[in-house]
C-alpha cells in the first residue's frame, strides 16, 4: 500500500494518454482566452471544500488515495487532475486556484467550485424535505462570490464587461448533488424515480426553470460572453447509483450494464437543461451559450472503441478503483459500499487508476477526466464550440 503512490506515478509517466497537466505560464493564449471562471460541485472543485471542512460522506476527500496519481491530496475528487485542469492546460492558462485560498493568484481565473454543492439553494430543498450536507455553497452562493470578487477588481460594470470578453465562464455540472440527495435520503428507488420525474416535469414548467436560468442568466448580464453549461453524468452507469438501485431483473440494465431508469431520468434532467439553454441563446443573442454533454462523453468512455483508445479495462468499467474494492466479492459488483468509501479504513484503491472509469463509484479517474475533456472541447461534444483551438 505504501508503494501505490511510487508504481501510480512511475505508471502516470509511461502509459497515460494524457499526462497530468503542466504548470503553465499563462504566456500563450488560445482564442484570446485569458481567464476561466467557474461554478460547479465536485467534479471541478480544486479545493474549496477542503478549506471549509469536507465531513460526512467527502471526508476523505481531503487525505491519500485522493491524489494518489499527483502524490498528494489536493482537494479534488479523483486520484489526479480534473477536467477544469485540462481545460486550463489546453487553453494555455495555470490551474484554476480555489476561491477559498485568499492569497492566491486569481490573474488566470477563480474556481468557485465546492464539493457537494448544490444547484437550487439549501432553504429551497428543504421545502422539498431533502437535508444538504457538506456545504451550503450552492449555485446562488457562488454567483454572489463571482459578483463580490468581479467588483473587487474591476473599477465599473463596463470593467468586469471588458474583464469578462476575454474569459471563459463554466457555469456547472451542477446539479448533480440535488438528485444525490434526494436519492440517499428517499430510497427505495423506485419511489424515488417517480417522484424526481413528476419534480422534474413540474420544474419545466414552472418556477425551478426560472430560477435556474436565472442564475446562469445573471453571469450573462455581467458580460459573459463564453458561457458553457454541461449536463450530467449518465447516472445509471455510475456506480454508486447502480449499487444503491440495486434492482436485480436483468431487464432492466442496457447492453453496457446501465440502468436504463436511471439515465432516463439524467436524460430528463439534460433535456430540461438543454430548453434552458435554448433559452439563453435567444435572450443573449451575442453570446455563445454552450451546452456540454457530459452523459455522452462518459457512455463513450464506456463503449469499445474508446476503451481501446484509451486503455480502459471494460471488465471493471462499472467499477469504482477505490473503495469497498479490496476483492471481486467485496462492494458487489461495483466496488462500492456507502459504509466503506474510498479512503476509510480497511479500504484499499486498485493498483492503476487509469484502467478505470470511475475513481470512488462517485467520481472519475484523473484518466477519465482527461479523456472526457478531450472529447469534450475537442471532439464536438459541446455545441456549439466556446473555443477555436487553432485561433491563437
Ligand atoms: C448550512 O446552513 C444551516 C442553516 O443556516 C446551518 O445550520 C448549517 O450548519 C450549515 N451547514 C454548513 C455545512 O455550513
Ligand atoms: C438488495 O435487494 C435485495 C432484495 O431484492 C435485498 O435482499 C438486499 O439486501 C438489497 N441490498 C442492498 C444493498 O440494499
Ligand atoms: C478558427 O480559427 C481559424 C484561424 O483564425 C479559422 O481559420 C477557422 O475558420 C476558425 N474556425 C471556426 C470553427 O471558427
Amino acid at each position: 500500500m505504501t508503494l501505490l503512490p511510487l508504481v501510480t506515478l512511475l505508471l502516470a509517466g509511461s502509459c497515460l494518454g494524457a499526462p497530468p497537466p503542466a504548470p503553465s505560464t499563462g504566456a500563450r493564449t488560445v482564442d484570446g482566452i485569458t481567464a476561466i471562471y467557474n461554478l460547479g460541485d465536485s467534479l471541478s472543485d480544486t479545493g474549496n471544500l477542503a478549506r471549509q471542512g469536507a465531513t460526512g460522506l467527502l471526508q476523505h476527500t481531503t487525505r491519500l488515495p485522493y491524489g494518489v496519481t499527483v502524490g498528494r491530496a489536493t482537494g479534488r475528487c479523483s486520484d489526479g487532475y480534473l477536467m477544469i485542469d485540462f481545460l486550463a492546460r489546453d487553453l494555455g492558462l495555470p490551474q484554476l486556484n480555489p476561491y477559498l485560498d485568499k492569497g492566491a493568484d486569481f490573474t488566470h481565473g477563480v474556481n468557485f467550485a465546492v464539493a457537494g454543492a448544490t444547484a437550487l439553494s439549501t432553504a429551497a430543498l428543504a421545502a422539498k424535505g431533502i437535508t444538504v450536507p457538506h456545504t451550503n455553497s450552492s449555485l446562488d452562493v457562488q454567483l454572489a462570490w463571482f459578483k463580490e470578487y468581479m467588483s473587487s477588481v474591476a473599477n465599473s460594470p463596463r470593467e468586469i464587461r471588458e474583464k469578462l470578453a476575454n474569459s471563459l465562464v463554466m457555469v456547472g455540472e451542477i446539479g448533480g448533488n440535488d438528485y444525490n440527495y434526494a436519492f440517499l435520503q428517499t430510497r427505495p428507488n423506485g419511489r424515488w424515480i417517480q417522484h424526481h420525474q413528476r419534480d422534474t416535469h413540474d420544474r419545466k414548467h414552472g418556477k425551478g426553470r426560472r430560477t435556474y436560468t436565472r442564475n446562469r442568466a445573471d453571469v450573462l448580464d455581467m458580460g459573459a460572453v463564453r458561457v458553457v453549461i454541461p449536463g450530467n453524468f449518465p447516472l445509471g452507469c455510475v456506480p454508486s447509483y447502480l449499487i444503491a438501485a440495486n434492482v436485480t431483473d436483468p431487464s432492466a440494465y442496457d447492453g453496457q450494464g446501465c440502468l436504463d431508469a436511471l439515465n432516463l431520468f439524467a436524460r430528463l434532467h439534460d433535456a430540461w437543461l438543454r430548453r434552458a439553454v435554448l433559452e439563453l441563446r435567444r435572450a443573449y443573442p451575442g453570446a455563445t451559450v454552450a451546452y456540454a454533454d457530459y452523459f455522452a462523453a462518459y457512455v463513450e468512455l464506456l463503449g469499445e472503441a474508446r476503451a481501446a483508445e484509451h486503455g480502459f479495462d471494460r471488465r471493471v468499467a462499472m467499477r469504482a478503483c477505490c473503495g469497498a474494492a479490496a476483492g471481486e466479492a467485496a462492494g458487489g459488483a461495483y466496488g462500492f459500499d456507502l459504509r466503506a468509501m474510498c479512503g476509510a479504513p480497511g479500504t484499499t484503491a486498485c493498483e492503476d487508476p487509469s484502467r478505470y472509469v470511475s475513481w470512488d463509484g462517485v467520481h472519475l479517474t484523473q484518466h477519465a477526466y482527461g479523456a472526457t475533456a478531450e472529447l469534450l472541447f475537442h471532439g464536438g461534444l459541446v455545441d456549439p464550440p466556446p473555443i477555436n483551438f487553432t485561433r491563437s
